[in-house]
């Protein structure tokens, strides 16, 4: 039989790294955009037995004996999937959003194609072409990017690139971008073109699916999305698309990108697509949304830019130079996970520090609004910052600021007092 033993005694070792980890959880206050809290049962989903079983192909027709029940949970995510978002099919096997890009593009596209997509420095994806990365190695990459004045998408440059270029795929969906995408306006441009016109809504799918945000699905015909951001799910990825890129999309998740099935974790994105339709999801993604309106508010208030004058969704990018002209991302985002506040520098745009230094911040609110944080908590946590990175030569002023964090902290805690961390 299996050692049915607690963690804490088969591997005191990892079990204190883990419970180390819910304290550093508990004790700062998370700003990263592209994180969140689980919840109990989610981890329970996401630790469960279906982690045992290999399933490779798809429900009705598996390469294995035994996959009745993991047949039954498989398709219980797809068609929550597609009902909460209103698409035509649905693939919850690709493993995180990178992997959906990948299975995205080559479903349709032969490697040297052209795919047209937000400038990495800008906004896009290490997977919207980045040399690093599988998509520049693999495919032709044009960049647009965003206007210098306004610093929002500039619709006239994407389509006189897709003319210029006629790609056979436009990407839209980004990282650090923080207002509205026209989707209809890129379809059109798409149209033009007869391109394919992909969404990556990694960052923006929990907004889209409580309605805080539009919903591309109708305009794109192929979404790709992850499940752990506001979605507030496990790791993992899910793919969106037209029925008539079906076939193709599935083929080019398993054989092409993946082998087995993660059935755990497409146990636990089943359950998340059931919990984002459900009423107070809707409230919660509509609280990020306000949150972030709130916090950035508050610190431009206090003197520091917010990226094209504000935001429309659970992010936004900071410019620092407008606080002081040395202070540097990487400065910046040290000294307040220091003291407290977890998020991550991040380049603006047209930005002359390199990626690994940045002028900017990007905050997130989706993991303060699961905490129980409201507009004014963001109000005071936007305060505490700017006065933090204000007073950083100052270690007596800052503490002033950092025992505020604390109590912050304290009083809405991502979880129970007495939790180890794990189901
Ligand atoms: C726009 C966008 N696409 C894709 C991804 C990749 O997701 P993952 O980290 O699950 O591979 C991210 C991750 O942050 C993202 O922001």
């Amino acid at each position: 039989m299996s050692d049915m033993r607690p963690i804490e005694q088969v591997d005191p070792l990892l079990a204190g790294l883990i419970q180390k980890e819910v304290d550093r959880q508990r004790s700062q206050i998370h700003l990263i955009a592209s994180e969140n809290y689980i919840s109990m049962a989610m981890m329970q989903a996401s630790g469960s037995v279906l982690s045992n079983k290999y399933s490779e192909g798809y429900p009705g027709r598996r390469y294995y004996e035994g996959c009745a029940i993991i047949d039954e949970v498989e398709v219980l995510a797809r068609e929550r999937a597609k009902r909460l978002f209103g698409a035509e099919h649905a693939n919850v096997q690709v493993h995180s959003g990178s992997q959906a890009n990948l299975a995205a593009y080559n479903a349709v596209l032969e490697p040297g194609d052209t795919i047209l997509g937000m400038r990495l420095d800008q906004g896009g994806h290490l997977t919207h072409g980045s040399p690093v990365n599988f998509s520049g190695k693999l495919f032709n990459f044009v960049a647009y990017g965003v206007d210098e004045k306004t610093e929002q998408i500039d619709l006239d440059q994407v389509r006189a690139l897709a003319l210029e270029h006629r790609p056979k795929m436009i990407v839209a969906g980004y990282s650090a971008y923080s207002q509205l995408i026209d989707w209809a306006a890129f379809r059109r441009i798409a149209d033009e073109v007869d391109a394919i016109f992909l969404v990556d809504a990694a960052h923006i799918i929990g907004l889209i699916a409580g309605s805080a945000h539009p919903n591309p699905t109708p305009h794109a015909d192929i979404v790709t999305a992850t499940t752990h951001k506001a979605l507030r799910g496990p790791r993992g990825g899910v793919i969106l698309s037209r029925e008539k890129f079906a076939k193709q999309i599935d083929k080019a998740v398993f054989p092409f990108a993946q082998g087995g099935p993660l059935n755990n974790q497409i146990a636990a994105k089943a359950l998340c697509f059931e919990l984002a339709g459900r009423a107070d999801f809707k409230t919660y993604s509509n609280q990020i949304v306000r949150n972030a309106k709130v916090l950035a508010g508050a610190m431009d208030d206090e003197g520091l830019r917010v990226i094209s004058g504000g935001t429309e969704n659970h992010m936004f990018l900071v410019d620092l130079r407008s606080l002081d002209p040395d202070l540097t991302g990487k400065e910046a985002s040290q000294f307040l996970d220091d003291h407290g506040v977890t998020l991550n520098r991040n380049a603006i745009p047209f930005d002359p520090r390199s990626p690994f230094i940045t002028s900017g911040l990007r905050l997130g609110t989706p993991s303060v609004t699961t905490a129980g944080m409201m507009q004014e908590q963001m109000v005071l946590l936007g305060k505490l910052i700017v006065e933090i990175l204000r007073k950083r030569i100052d270690p007596y002023s800052v503490t002033l600021y950092t025992d505020q964090i604390r109590e912050l902290a304290d009083a809405f805690p991502a979880y129970p007092e007495d939790f180890a961390g794990h189901a």
